[in-house]
Protein backbone atom coordinates (compact mmCIF):
# COMPACT_ATOMS: atom_id res chain seq x y z
CA UNK A 1 0.00 0.00 0.00
CA UNK A 2 1.36 3.51 -0.40
CA UNK A 3 0.40 6.94 0.32
CA UNK A 4 -2.32 9.28 -1.01
CA UNK A 5 -1.71 8.61 -4.74
CA UNK A 6 2.39 8.36 -4.56
CA UNK A 7 4.51 5.63 -5.92
CA UNK A 8 6.55 5.79 -2.95
CA UNK A 9 5.64 4.67 0.79
CA UNK A 10 4.83 7.71 3.40
CA UNK A 11 7.03 7.69 6.03
CA UNK A 12 5.85 10.13 9.08
CA UNK A 13 9.08 10.43 11.84
CA UNK A 14 7.88 11.64 15.31
CA UNK A 15 10.69 13.19 16.96
CA UNK A 16 11.13 15.15 20.68
CA UNK A 17 15.02 16.27 20.17
CA UNK A 18 17.79 16.74 18.13
CA UNK A 19 16.46 14.14 15.78
CA UNK A 20 20.06 12.84 14.23
CA UNK A 21 18.41 9.39 13.43
CA UNK A 22 15.29 11.35 12.12
CA UNK A 23 18.57 13.06 9.57
CA UNK A 24 19.78 9.32 8.79
CA UNK A 25 16.36 8.11 7.89
CA UNK A 26 15.37 11.02 5.85
CA UNK A 27 18.98 10.60 3.88
CA UNK A 28 18.31 6.91 3.33
CA UNK A 29 14.93 7.38 1.37
CA UNK A 30 16.51 7.98 -2.19
CA UNK A 31 17.07 6.55 -5.50
CA UNK A 32 15.26 3.25 -6.15
CA UNK A 33 14.26 3.34 -1.83
CA UNK A 34 10.60 2.33 -1.96
CA UNK A 35 9.49 5.30 1.06
CA UNK A 36 9.99 8.97 1.22
CA UNK A 37 9.45 10.73 4.03
CA UNK A 38 6.02 12.45 4.38
CA UNK A 39 6.40 14.26 7.79
CA UNK A 40 8.20 15.16 11.37
CA UNK A 41 6.40 15.73 14.13
CA UNK A 42 7.60 16.41 17.18
CA UNK A 43 6.17 17.17 20.88
CA UNK A 44 8.74 19.39 22.05
CA UNK A 45 8.26 23.34 19.70
CA UNK A 46 12.08 23.40 20.21
CA UNK A 47 13.33 20.13 18.90
CA UNK A 48 16.41 20.98 17.29
CA UNK A 49 15.52 18.28 14.68
CA UNK A 50 12.61 20.28 13.65
CA UNK A 51 14.81 22.69 11.88
CA UNK A 52 17.06 20.17 10.41
CA UNK A 53 13.68 18.85 8.55
CA UNK A 54 12.86 22.23 7.59
CA UNK A 55 16.04 22.47 6.04
CA UNK A 56 15.40 19.01 4.24
CA UNK A 57 12.14 20.14 2.72
CA UNK A 58 9.91 17.55 5.15
CA UNK A 59 6.79 19.00 6.17
CA UNK A 60 6.70 19.56 10.17
CA UNK A 61 3.87 19.44 12.62
CA UNK A 62 4.12 20.47 16.26
CA UNK A 63 2.23 18.50 18.89
CA UNK A 64 3.14 20.35 22.54
CA UNK A 65 1.82 17.68 25.07
CA UNK A 66 2.01 20.49 26.78
CA UNK A 67 -1.33 21.97 25.68
CA UNK A 68 -2.93 18.67 26.82
CA UNK A 69 -1.99 18.80 30.89
CA UNK A 70 -1.66 15.06 31.38
CA UNK A 71 -5.10 14.17 28.87
CA UNK A 72 -2.86 11.45 27.28
CA UNK A 73 -5.72 10.87 25.06
CA UNK A 74 -6.21 13.93 24.05
CA UNK A 75 -2.89 14.38 23.41
CA UNK A 76 -2.86 11.40 20.85
CA UNK A 77 -6.07 11.95 19.24
CA UNK A 78 -3.87 15.23 17.91
CA UNK A 79 -1.65 13.30 17.13
CA UNK A 80 -3.90 11.20 15.38
CA UNK A 81 -5.13 13.90 13.35
CA UNK A 82 -1.33 15.96 12.16
CA UNK A 83 -0.44 12.12 11.48
CA UNK A 84 -3.86 11.34 9.19
CA UNK A 85 -3.30 14.68 7.66
CA UNK A 86 0.31 13.42 5.92
CA UNK A 87 -1.48 9.95 4.96
CA UNK A 88 1.57 8.17 6.28
CA UNK A 89 2.24 4.19 5.69
CA UNK A 90 4.49 3.95 8.11
CA UNK A 91 5.53 5.55 11.34
CA UNK A 92 9.08 5.90 12.90
CA UNK A 93 9.59 7.17 15.89
CA UNK A 94 12.84 8.39 16.47
CA UNK A 95 13.54 9.64 19.80
CA UNK A 96 10.39 10.24 20.74
CA UNK A 97 9.89 10.42 24.27
CA UNK A 98 6.79 9.93 25.06
CA UNK A 99 4.70 6.77 26.24
CA UNK A 100 1.84 6.02 23.90
CA UNK A 101 -1.23 4.15 24.64
CA UNK A 102 -2.98 0.91 23.93
CA UNK A 103 -5.59 3.41 21.71
CA UNK A 104 -2.29 4.94 19.63
CA UNK A 105 -0.36 1.36 19.19
CA UNK A 106 -3.46 -0.50 17.99
CA UNK A 107 -4.38 2.38 15.88
CA UNK A 108 -1.30 2.16 13.55
CA UNK A 109 -0.29 -1.85 14.43
CA UNK A 110 1.58 -3.04 12.10
CA UNK A 111 2.98 0.43 10.46
CA UNK A 112 5.15 1.85 13.49
CA UNK A 113 8.55 1.10 14.44
CA UNK A 114 10.90 2.86 17.61
CA UNK A 115 14.53 2.71 18.00
CA UNK A 116 15.72 1.66 21.49
CA UNK A 117 19.15 1.95 22.26
CA UNK A 118 19.41 -1.37 23.99
CA UNK A 119 19.94 -4.80 23.24
CA UNK A 120 16.13 -5.72 23.88
CA UNK A 121 14.32 -7.67 25.64
CA UNK A 122 17.22 -6.20 28.19
CA UNK A 123 16.59 -2.86 29.69
CA UNK A 124 13.57 -1.05 28.46
CA UNK A 125 12.83 1.71 29.57
CA UNK A 126 15.42 5.00 30.21
CA UNK A 127 19.33 4.96 31.32
CA UNK A 128 20.02 2.15 29.35
CA UNK A 129 23.56 2.30 28.74
CA UNK A 130 24.25 3.41 32.62
CA UNK A 131 22.18 0.30 33.73
CA UNK A 132 24.68 -1.87 31.35
CA UNK A 133 27.47 -0.67 32.53
CA UNK A 134 26.56 -1.03 36.22
CA UNK A 135 25.68 -4.60 35.69
CA UNK A 136 29.19 -5.23 33.98
CA UNK A 137 27.70 -6.09 31.00
CA UNK A 138 30.31 -6.73 27.94
CA UNK A 139 28.11 -5.09 25.40
CA UNK A 140 25.81 -3.26 24.49
CA UNK A 141 23.76 -1.69 21.63
CA UNK A 142 20.66 -0.88 20.07
CA UNK A 143 17.26 -2.46 18.66
CA UNK A 144 14.63 -1.97 16.24
CA UNK A 145 11.08 -3.27 17.23
CA UNK A 146 7.55 -2.62 15.99
CA UNK A 147 5.39 -1.03 18.49
CA UNK A 148 3.03 -2.35 20.58
CA UNK A 149 1.13 -1.73 23.55
CA UNK A 150 4.21 -3.32 25.36
CA UNK A 151 6.52 -0.43 26.24
CA UNK A 152 10.22 -1.09 24.50
CA UNK A 153 8.38 -4.65 23.85
CA UNK A 154 7.43 -5.08 20.10
CA UNK A 155 8.54 -8.03 17.60
CA UNK A 156 12.46 -7.02 16.70
CA UNK A 157 13.48 -6.08 13.86
CA UNK A 158 17.04 -5.22 13.71
CA UNK A 159 19.88 -4.99 16.62
CA UNK A 160 23.57 -3.85 16.33
CA UNK A 161 25.99 -4.97 19.09
CA UNK A 162 28.72 -2.53 20.83
CA UNK A 163 31.58 -3.78 23.18
CA UNK A 164 31.03 -1.63 26.23
CA UNK A 165 34.65 -0.95 26.96
CA UNK A 166 36.73 -0.25 30.14
CA UNK A 167 36.05 3.34 31.56
CA UNK A 168 33.61 3.84 29.61
CA UNK A 169 30.29 6.41 31.10
CA UNK A 170 27.12 6.35 29.66
CA UNK A 171 27.76 9.42 27.35
CA UNK A 172 30.83 7.37 25.79
CA UNK A 173 28.71 4.43 25.28
CA UNK A 174 25.84 6.47 24.06
CA UNK A 175 27.82 8.05 21.78
CA UNK A 176 29.61 4.81 19.89
CA UNK A 177 25.79 3.41 19.91
CA UNK A 178 24.32 6.22 18.33
CA UNK A 179 26.51 5.26 14.78
CA UNK A 180 25.23 2.13 15.25
CA UNK A 181 21.66 3.46 15.31
CA UNK A 182 22.54 5.57 12.45
CA UNK A 183 23.33 2.61 10.66
CA UNK A 184 20.55 0.26 12.04
CA UNK A 185 17.60 1.82 11.59
CA UNK A 186 17.64 2.98 7.85
CA UNK A 187 18.58 -0.40 6.87
CA UNK A 188 15.13 -1.84 9.24
CA UNK A 189 13.29 0.76 7.24
CA UNK A 190 14.33 0.19 3.81
CA UNK A 191 13.48 -3.87 4.91
CA UNK A 192 10.16 -2.97 6.37
CA UNK A 193 9.06 -0.81 3.25
CA UNK A 194 9.30 -3.39 1.13
CA UNK A 195 7.55 -5.95 3.41
CA UNK A 196 10.90 -7.11 4.55
CA UNK A 197 10.53 -8.49 8.45
CA UNK A 198 13.47 -10.45 8.55
CA UNK A 199 15.49 -9.49 11.59
CA UNK A 200 18.43 -7.86 10.59
CA UNK A 201 21.70 -8.08 12.92
CA UNK A 202 24.84 -5.81 12.67
CA UNK A 203 28.02 -6.37 12.21
C1 LIG B 1 18.76 7.93 20.57
O1 LIG B 1 19.78 7.52 21.44
C2 LIG B 1 17.68 6.88 20.58
O2 LIG B 1 18.17 5.58 20.81
C3 LIG B 1 16.86 7.30 21.76
O3 LIG B 1 16.89 8.70 21.80
C4 LIG B 1 18.02 9.16 21.07
C5 LIG B 1 17.49 9.97 19.93
O4 LIG B 1 18.50 10.73 19.42
N1 LIG B 1 15.49 6.84 21.59
P1 LIG B 1 18.13 11.64 18.13
O5 LIG B 1 17.04 12.60 18.55
O6 LIG B 1 17.69 10.71 17.05
O7 LIG B 1 19.44 12.33 17.83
Amino acid sequence: MTGAGGAHKRVAILISGSGSNMVTLADSMTGDHPARPCLVLSNVPTAGGLDKARALGIPTAIVDHHDFKGDRAGFEAALNDALERAHPDIICLAGFMRILTEGFTARWSGRCLNIHPSLLPKYKGLHTHQRAIDAGDEEAGCSVHEVTAELDGGPILGQARVPIEAGDTADSLAARVLVQEHLLYPAVLRRFACEDRTPLFLP
